[in-house]
């Protein structure tokens, strides 16, 4: 079954900065969170710029976020699951 096309059969609850919020069980955390109104994951570094999934293929790494605790995941290449904990570098942007 393709979890895309039956989002409300795979539903399931992710802790995005502290905010519950559904998901498609499956789907790339990158697109859940897309899908979710979020675009800036992290922060740069340098310059504190807004930084959010280019590649969607696990080279650019500009979807690091850190999840249950285990921080610079790429969530492009992380598949949702029911509780998971997401907090991405921009709680202050909120
Ligand atoms: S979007 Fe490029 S590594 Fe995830």
């Amino acid at each position: 079954m393709n979890p895309l096309t039956n989002t409300k059969a795979n539903s399931v609850t992710i802790t995005v900065d502290g905010r519950r919020t559904t998901a498609a069980a499956g789907v790339s955390l990158a697109a859940a969170l897309v899908g979710d109104g979020r675009w800036t994951l992290r922060r740069n570094p340098v310059d504190g710029g807004p930084r959010g999934p280019f590649c969607g293929m696990g080279v650019c790494l500009e979807c690091e976020v850190t999840v249950d605790g285990r921080e610079a995941v790429r969530a492009c290449l992380t598949r949702v699951r029911a509780g998971m904990r997401v907090d991405t570098g921009t709680r202050d942007d909120r």
